[in-house]
């Protein structure tokens, strides 16, 4: 089975012209890679897509780890979501504090643990029983999002959807899948959620079937935008079922973001490859940074 990696940097309202987009189109460049120089040693898809993931946290213009967005409360909380589509196991965390690279925190839930998700405290809890590395609000804080937090103070009826539709700003969350040369799909997804956003609050990301999905039948998905939209329809788990009815990767992604904008007037992306090796890319806001290897071919990159 040739190899496959997929990764987005999150669908939004992205300035094309921007330093920060080239630096997003850059760093899932980079997390791309990595995830091919594993998959092309016979690495497992699971290694691929949290390796790819933890570049794509690392990256500051990206929301989930560093530079992610701040709640109401000057906090940022993070959720990720990682699933192994051979035997359908997954790890998730939500609502977490002061972790730079949150999908390794929810591959260790999946591996560490008896259950699938831990949120808030617990989660963080669980990190320091295990030794997992911490870091200060102030390592994942950067850019202009101090900036945007204060000047939203006071605001004037924002809306945390404003980011998928705003010109010029930057989107969501971030996310990978991958089919490794033993046949296996994994899924991966990460986000700081929306810009001021209630403390507590948790979108699609880290759920499973709505942020990402990943079953070695049919496909594996990591879904980004708003993620109150994006839940309601089980946008991954849609992705797949879409696939099971046979329709390619590309096909299913194009069809689930109009049941997105049909249903429930939402917006958003999807990458997805099937397990016949198909990829897939949708995405109904202005851009969606992403980048995609096919076996050991050159790196393909865009919006
Ligand atoms: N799609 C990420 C979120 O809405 O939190």
């Amino acid at each position: 089975m040739k190899p496959i990696i997929v990764v987005h940097g999150g669908a939004g309202a992205w300035d094309l012209n921007s330093e920060r987009f080239r630096e997003a189109i850059a760093a899932c460049e980079a997390a791309a890679a990595a995830g091919q120089a594993i998959l092309l040693t016979g690495g497992p898809a699971l290694d691929a897509v949290e390796a790819a993931t933890r570049i794509l946290e690392d990256a500051p213009p990206l929301d989930a780890g560093r530079g992610s967005y701040l709640n109401t409360a000057g906090q940022i909380e993070l959720d990720a979501l990682i699933m192994d589509g051979q035997t359908l196991r997954l790890g998730a965390v939500a609502a977490v504090q002061r972790v730079c690279n949150p999908i390794s925190l929810a591959r260790r839930i999946m591996t560490d643990t008896q259950h699938n998700f831990l949120v808030g405290a617990g989660a963080e809890a669980f990190a320091d029983a295990i030794g997992f590395p911490r870091c200060e609000l102030a390592d994942l804080l950067v850019g202009g999002e101090l900036e945007a937090y204060l000047a939203l103070q006071h605001p004037a009826g924002y809306e945390t959807a404003e980011i998928f539709t705003q010109p010029g700003a930057m989107g969501d969350t971030v996310g990978a899948v991958a089919l490794d040369a033993a046949g296996n799909l994994a899924a991966a997804t990460s986000t700081g959620g929306t810009r001021n956003k209630m403390p507590g609050r948790v979108g699609d990301s880290p759920l499973v079937g709505a942020g990402g999905y990943a079953d070695n039948w049919t496909a594996a998905v990591s879904a980004t935008g708003h993620g109150e939209a994006l839940m309601r329809i089980l946008i991954s788990k849609q992705v797949c079922d879409f696939v099971a009815a046979g329709l390619s990767a590309q096909k299913a992604c194009q069809a689930a973001i109009h049941l997105l904008e049909e249903r429930v007037n939402g917006v958003g992306g999807l990458i997805a490859v099937d397990a016949r090796g198909h990829v897939g890319l949708a995405y109904n806001t202005t851009a969606m940074p992403h980048a995609f290897a096919l076996g050991d071919e050159r790196l393909q990159s865009g919006s």
